[in-house]
């Protein structure tokens, strides 16, 4: 059995295969299976951006997430208040990093429904100030971040889509949408003629929630397909943090120490099949995910981070092992 303090990522693994590209829902965007998530750009109170990492990772981090194989990044306005999105917007115009003769990567951001807008010239304004800080002429993917209140789901959705007319924004989604949202948006959106392209939910070997709240069903169904956020459980399926050895700042308040006590059975099973696949743990909690026909989006500080996260599209847990993780986290798999 691996140790399991000594999680380290496979890097003499040729990341070729890495070029496999899925379609996005029902619309034209093609995406690599595994996506780099940017919460942590520019999130210092969370993450700890510029205490435990600085600028220069993140620019490895792209970097190594973009000749891995991946060409979408998941950003947000709310992200270290805009500073991701301005990141990423250097990072993808940037000429260091890129191949000219390479195609931009996709970008996917979100509309925050803060309970002062109440306006759909805010979701216009709100996509706009995007734009200006990711430097684009437009966005790939535009997400409604949060079915929140006081104005309706309705109320936004139909904004995200007279910002789907414009050419401004390439494909829609919407995030942390239930089930019955879900259908009630992509219904509203078809009626318009417009696809309604993902759901992004919280989904993880630790959080298997959408298995059976009718999300990934719903989805299915409709073909939408659902990005999976969270898929390292912030850092607790990489197999690095145990009881005594938490996670920093502040996620060890949000993540109880209940869970990290019974984490290391699972963590174990993890780095066996690890193991057999030259791979991390961390590869596995996205493979899963792959397998669930979802796309993970993993947040990364590091080029080691973004590299490991991306070779988990080189390869493939078998029939039994995925058994073997359903059964082990089936207490994660609540019946309502
Ligand atoms: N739509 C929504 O409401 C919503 C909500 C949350 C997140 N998201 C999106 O989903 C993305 C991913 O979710 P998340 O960032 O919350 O959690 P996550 O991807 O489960 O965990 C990310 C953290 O795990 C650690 N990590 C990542 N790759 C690693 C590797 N290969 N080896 C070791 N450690 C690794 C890093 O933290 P440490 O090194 O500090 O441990 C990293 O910050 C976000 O960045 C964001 O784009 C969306």
């Amino acid at each position: 059995m691996r140790n399991l303090n000594a999680v380290n990522p496979p890097f003499d693994k040729p990341t070729k295969a890495a070029l496999k590209r899925v379609r996005l829902g029902r619309s034209d965007l093609e995406v690599s299976p595994v996506g780099t998530g940017t919460w942590q750009w520019g999130g210092a109170f969370y993450w700890g951006y510029g205490r435990s990492y600085t600028d220069v990772d993140l620019a490895a981090a792209y970097a190594a997430s973009i000749e891995n194989g991946i060409n979408w990044f998941d950003t947000a306005e709310i992200y270290g208040r805009g500073k991701s999105e301005i990141i990423l917007g250097r990072h993808v115009n940037g000429s260091t990093t890129n191949n000219p003769d390479s195609p931009k990567p996709l970008i996917a951001t979100k509309f925050f429904p803060y309970p002062w807008r109440l306006h759909k010239s805010s979701l216009k304004r709100a996509l706009k100030a995007s734009l200006k800080r990711l430097n684009a002429e437009s966005i790939d993917i535009y997400h409604i971040h949060f079915p929140f209140r006081p104005c309706s789901f309705e109320y936004w959705v139909n904004a995200l889509a007279d910002a789907e007319q414009d050419e401004h924004v390439q494909a829609v989604g919407v995030s942390n949408f239930s089930a019955e949202q879900t259908k009630r948006a992509h219904d509203l959106l078809d009626r318009k003629g417009i696809v309604l392209a993902t759901n992004q939910v919280g989904y993880s070997l630790l959080n298997r929630k959408i298995e059976s709240n009718g999300i990934l069903e719903t989805c299915r169904a409709l073909d939408v397909s659902v990005i999976s956020y969270g898929p390292l459980a912030e850092g607790l399926l990489t197999g690095k943090y145990r009881s005594d050895n938490p996670p920093p700042f502040m996620r060890k308040w949000r993540w109880a120490r209940k869970r990290l006590k019974m984490l290391p059975p699972l963590i174990s099973l993890m780095s066996d099949i690890a193991s057999a696949h030259d791979a991390s743990p961390s590869q596995v909690a996205l493979n899963w995910l792959i397998r669930h026909g979802t796309l993970p989006i993993p947040g990364a500080k590091s080029a080691m981070q973004a590299k490991d996260n991306a070779v988990s599209m080189t390869w493939s847990l078998s029939n039994g092992e995925l058994e073997a993780l359903n059964a082990a986290t089936e207490r994660y798999l609540p019946t309502s």
